[in-house]
């Protein structure tokens, strides 16, 4: 039995609450946030740090994916986590390894279309970290929507017997999300970056003075981010937050989901 498994089996047999919070290093505050949280509802906190191959599908994405380890595990035990679980790629996937878990039609749209089999890649690791890590919940952001509405989708139909707590998004001063590769992020390319968060909040105001036509949305959205000179927009839509699917008219709860890459000396995604 692995190891992992041991520690975890061990801590329930004792009554404990184990949660976990899977990322894949380079930790910055949104990652704190999810660990605060598991912290305030676990006896047993695990952070899995793992930065998984199989869900880039681009092979200068992965080699350009920041890492910190160092640091990673510094800031770990400052926030008390008790177990960071950080295996090794060949751990993972030995060479014969051949099971995948495939996603499904939520995937087809969106991240999953930009980056084909990137979903696929994902559920498969997090299917394998429930397991492993034996959760009682497992902590996600929702700066990743639709990889959190999968997530939801897998654990049900598969009956994993983890809950999961979805985490606001957390925002830089201007409005950019926290993530990784804003590490990546070169000057020019950063100041345009905050064309996302303006896009985001045009959309609102215009909701909240009563505009609810989809593709008027949108298009005030994809004024803002193409003031952003360096920024190819993949997609902006306006979505019903549990199908994912477009909403013709914004006149329920929703969600706007964008993403695109910077272009410059060094390609980045956001
Ligand atoms: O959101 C992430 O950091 C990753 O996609 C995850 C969930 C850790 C799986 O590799």
């Amino acid at each position: 039995k692995p190891l992992m498994q041991a520690v975890v089996l061990g801590a329930r047999a004792q009554g404990q609450t184990v949660g976990l919070v899977p990322t894949m290093g380079a930790l910055h505050e949104g990652h704190l946030a999810l660990i605060r949280e598991a912290r305030l509802q676990a006896d047993l906190v695990i952070v899995s740090i793992f930065v998984n191959p199989k869900q880039f599908n681009s092979d200068s994405d992965l080699k350009s994916y920041p890492t910190s380890l160092n640091n990673d595990l510094d800031r770990c035990a400052q926030q008390g986590v008790d177990v960071v679980f950080a295996p090794n790629a060949e751990t993972m996937y030995p060479p014969d390894f051949d099971t995948m878990i495939s996603a499904g039609a939520l995937a087809k749209s969106f991240e999953g279309k930009s980056r084909p089999g990137h979903f696929d890649g994902v559920l498969t690791v997090v299917g394998k970290l429930f397991t492993l890590t034996f959760p009682h919940f497992a902590i996600f952001g929702e700066k990743d929507f639709q990889q959190l509405a999968l997530v939801k989708r897998m654990v049900r139909d598969l009956h994993y017997p983890v809950e999961i707590v979805a985490m606001p998004v957390i925002r830089e001063l201007d409005g950019l999300a926290l993530s990784s590769r804003n590490k990546l992020l070169a000057k020019k390319q950063r100041k345009q970056a905050i064309c996302l968060f303006s896009a985001i909040q045009e959309v609102q105001e215009q909701v909240s003075m009563g505009e609810k036509r989809r593709r008027t949305l949108i298009s005030a959205a994809r004024k803002h981010l193409k003031k952003a000179s360096l920024f190819t927009t993949d997609y902006v839509d306006i979505v019903d937050p549990k199908t994912l699917a477009p909403l013709t008219e914004v006149d329920r709860q929703s969600r706007i989901l964008v993403a695109g890459q910077f272009s410059g000396r060094k390609p980045v995604r956001l």
